[in-house]
């Protein structure tokens, strides 16, 4: 099968390595890349969001499945675009069709929903420039922390968690008639604080049937004990040690099967990845967010755990037949921890030489903001590379991420240290 990925994360590397690794796969392309995807597979130079130019190369090179990484070109209808297209209609796309890509795109679609479908997930309300003055006494009769969330994509930092009621009422209007973030927060959703711990759950659906993927942990906040700026994930670790039988078996009779369930009921089409972001509170799962694609680094943790073959696996959940696969997970944790460029997510220099990967043989290495130049390796981004480790339990495992960290160096690399501290 010829496969392209779409993206240039260490997610998408990780997808390139899991399909590389299975017989069925013959010319596997990414686009755009990165230096690590570059060695397993082919680049090609198109964006992600490039649907004419996307179109063209999935002609040319009798492309026969698609997988989608980001959700950006989800959200903007790469599905649809397919579906609807006379010469790309047979090609496999593995991702939502927009419809479905709302869950991620509008949170108050994602609120909806789950209302709709007896979803736990916190008590809310959305509110526009014309009723800001509804959301400011909505405010006043929930207890601080404030949780606002700008309904449309806001690359991870659109939703401010506020002690002040008086702080939460100025960001609201912030947002509402400022255009805190733009078009995103023309809409904001204004929701009761949950207590809890956080983790992920992963679901890949067809549609009718699923399967529930390995949980996940992120780790967020780029400094040790989860504190300053949020990042894209500063590392991983799956499974999550205290999603019990007893906890998953809540999160797929509450949330997984009422989720797709609800997919069939709205006859929403959806081939693809489910992430769904949980807390527990007091022992019970409640919904955070949906986003309609794999987590960065989540994925980095996720898929390397997976030992059926991940090309059978797609291809079963691109012609509904989910239910004929059997998914089998390595028992073993696997870690995940990120380097990333000095002053990430704040501005940061790019084009730093890397050295050392090629010292590391008992992690993986998962390149993510990384180029070739002149024949080098180099940062092109704020996250760098991801060194996932395998082994009996995740203190091990992140032991072996540390070591083989240290043999990698360039120029004001910087990673967190205390991942799973809190586990
Ligand atoms: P989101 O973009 O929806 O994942 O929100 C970003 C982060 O805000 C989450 O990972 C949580 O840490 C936090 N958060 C979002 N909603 C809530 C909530 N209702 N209660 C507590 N924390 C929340
Ligand atoms: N690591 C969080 C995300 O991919 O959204």
């Amino acid at each position: 099968m010829n496969i392209l990925v779409l993206g240039s994360g260490g997610r998408e590397h990780a997808f390139a390595y899991k399909l590389c690794e299975s017989t069925r796969s013959e010319n596997l392309y990414v686009a755009p890349g990165n230096a690590g995807t570059d060695k397993i597979a082919q680049n090609v130079p198109i964006g992600v969001n490039d649907f004419p130019a996307i179109k063209e190369f999935v002609k040319e090179k009798n492309i026969h499945m698609v997988v989608v990484g980001p959700e950006d070109p989800l959200v903007r209808g790469i599905y649809d675009f397919f579906a609807n297209d006379e010469a790309l209609k047979n090609v496999m796309v593995i991702g939502p069709s927009s419809n479905g890509a709302k869950l991620e795109g509008s949170k108050e679609r994602a609120k909806e929903f789950m209302s709709a479908h007896g979803i736990p997930t916190a008590a809310y309300q959305s509110f526009t420039a014309d009723t800001l003055v509804e959301g400011k006494a909505f405010l006043e009769t929930l207890q601080a922390p404030y949780v606002l969330k700008a309904d449309g994509l806001a690359a991870g930092k659109g939703v401010l968690i506020l002690k002040d009621l008086n702080e939460a009422k100025t960001e609201l209007e912030n947002m509402l008639t400022h255009s805190k973030f733009g078009a995103a927060s023309e809409k904001v959703v204004i929701e009761e604080f949950l207590d809890g711990i956080e983790l992920s759950v992963f679901v890949l659906t067809d549609g009718k049937n699923y399967k529930i993927l390995p949980t996940a942990k992120d780790y967020k906040r780029i400094g040790e004990g989860d504190t300053g700026l949020n990042t894209g994930g500063m590392g991983a670790i799956s499974p999550v040690p205290f999603a019990d039988q007893a906890f998953m078996q809540k999160i797929e009779e509450r949330i997984v099967k009422p989720t797709v369930n609800g997919l069939q009921t709205e006859e929403i089409e959806y081939k693809g990845f489910i992430f769904i972001g949980l807390i527990k509170v007091d022992g019970d799962p409640f919904v955070i967010e949906y986003n309609v694609r794999m987590g960065d680094p989540e994925t980095e943790v996720v898929l390397p755990r997976i030992k059926t073959d991940l090309v059978s696996l797609l291809e079963a959940t691109a012609t509904q037949s989910l239910d004929a696969v059997a998914l089998e997970i390595d028992e073993r944790a696997a870690t995940t921890v990120m380097a990333v460029s000095g002053g990430y997510p704040e501005a940061y220099e790019k084009g730093k030489e890397i050295t050392g990967i090629e010292r590391i043989g008992t992690s993986i290495v998962f390149h993510a903001g990384t180029t070739i130049s002149n024949g080098n390796v180099v940062t092109s981004g704020g996250r760098v590379l991801a060194v996932t480790s395998l082994d009996k339990d995740f203190r091990r495992a992140l032991e072996k991420s540390y070591e083989n960290l240290d043999e990698i160096s360039f120029d004001k690399m910087y990673f967190r240290k205390d991942i799973g501290f809190d586990l």
